[in-house]
């Protein structure tokens, strides 16, 4: 087995560690910067606070981002970085501000549009705007990512697009930027964070640094979720579910996602499931089917954290999509049964490849089926 870790994203962790923000920027030496804000943080006045904050160094705050952000505010956030000469930039909000911040950052160092990336048209330059990013949701980990997802609606495609220059300079964690997410986002996006440490653990690039992550990540998430859930205000819950997302980033990014993330983005893209939601739809179902693969080594991580085998992880899993209100059935999701075949035609994107099981169109309709 051979296999290379690298992480080079500077962490700071802890609540109230915003208050790192003032350390970074001197530390930078830079001027002119931008604040890509998730829109919630821009009405509640937050947006505004940081850049007081940031006595000068923060002069802009660019929040037209939707969720599951487009190539075209990407586009339009490279459109302010041109116009106001931006040095660096600083990310506010969940997976969608920082993915579009993080390809903002990259993208603006060349002529061309967003789109001709994602479709791998041209390929992602080498170089970027220093960024710090700083997440709100315990979910995606895309603080410590080389990833971006984007979609492309006029394609009518969401997909992740990787490259090193992707990377965050600093990632600052601070759990009570979390405790405002209303109870759905809070299990939707600690979903997230279970796909990512499982899928960590699974892909069949996995390796012996990740899959330690991915335990660590995978026991927090099962120890603090519902209890986050049922109490969003439970400080210590928050801090143990921020600390399972960034492990859970750091778990995924070298091994990259599988089956799970592969079906997800086509959930989110035809019937407009949120990311997290997505993954917790067909989760339990990728245990059972991976179950067995590479010698039962999923028995052997559930073992670990408690469960008799992997079957019964996933009727855990199960249970708590069921006590946190995700979506269980094809009628709770909005999806027709004679929408199938095509359904598992179109989840049938590239994150398939690295399932450790060789899933085929069939055995995706079975899988579909199974959740009538
Ligand atoms: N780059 C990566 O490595 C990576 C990994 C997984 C997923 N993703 C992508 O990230 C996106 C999903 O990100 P997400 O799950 O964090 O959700 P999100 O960023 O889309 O946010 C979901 C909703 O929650 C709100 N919100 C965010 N933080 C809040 C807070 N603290 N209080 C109140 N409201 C808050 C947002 O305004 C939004 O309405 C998807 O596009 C997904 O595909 C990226
Ligand atoms: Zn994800």
């Amino acid at each position: 087995m051979e296999w290379v870790y690298t992480q080079p994203v500077k962490i700071f962790f802890g609540s109230k560690k915003l208050m790192n923000l003032s350390r970074i920027l001197r530390e930078l030496n830079l001027k002119n910067g931008l604040l890509v804000s998730d829109p919630f943080f821009t009405s509640n006045g937050f947006a505004n606070e940081i850049i007081e904050y940031s006595k000068g160094l923060l002069i802009e705050v660019f929040s037209d981002i939707t969720p599951n952000p487009t190539v075209d505010n990407v586009d339009a956030c490279i459109q302010l970085i041109k116009e106001k000469n931006i040095e660096f930039i600083a990310a506010l909000g969940g997976g969608s501000a920082l993915d579009c911040a993080k390809a903002a950052a990259t993208i603006c160092m060349t002529e061309y549009p967003t789109a001709d990336f994602l479709s791998s048209k041209r390929n992602v330059p080498k170089e970027h705007l220093p960024l710090i990013a700083i997440p709100t949701t315990a979910g995606t980990g895309s603080e410590v990512t080389a990833t971006v997802v984007l979609s492309d609606i006029n394609r009518g495609v969401k997909a992740p697009l990787s490259s090193d220059s992707f990377y965050p300079n600093y990632a600052i964690i601070d759990p009570a930027l979390t405790l405002s997410m209303p109870k759905h986002t809070t299990a939707s996006t600690g979903f997230d964070v279970l796909s990512h440490a499982l899928e960590g653990f699974w892909s069949k690039h996995h390796q012996p640094i990740c899959d330690a992550l991915s335990l660590h990540a995978t026991k927090l998430v099962f120890d603090n979720l519902l209890r986050a859930y049922e109490d969003g205000n439970d400080l210590y819950a928050r801090e143990r579910m921020s600390e399972a997302s960034v492990i859970a980033g750091l778990a995924f990014s070298l091994p990259m996602t599988a089956g799970v993330h592969a079906c997800s983005y086509t959930l989110t893209n035809m019937y407009g499931l949120p990311h997290g939601e997505a993954c917790a739809f067909v989760l339990d179902k990728f245990i059972r089917i991976n179950a067995e693969a590479e010698d039962g080594r999923l028995h052997s991580f559930a073992r670990q954290l408690g469960f008799t085998d992997a079957f019964d992880m996933a009727d855990r899993i199960l249970e708590l999509k069921k006590a946190t209100g995700m979506k269980v059935t094809l009628e709770d999701a909005g999806i027709d049964i004679h929408d199938i075949e095509n359904l598992a035609v179109m989840s049938m994107h590239p994150d398939i490849f690295n399932n450790p099981i060789r899933i085929s169109v069939e055995m995706l309709i079975e899988m579909y089926q199974s959740l009538a």
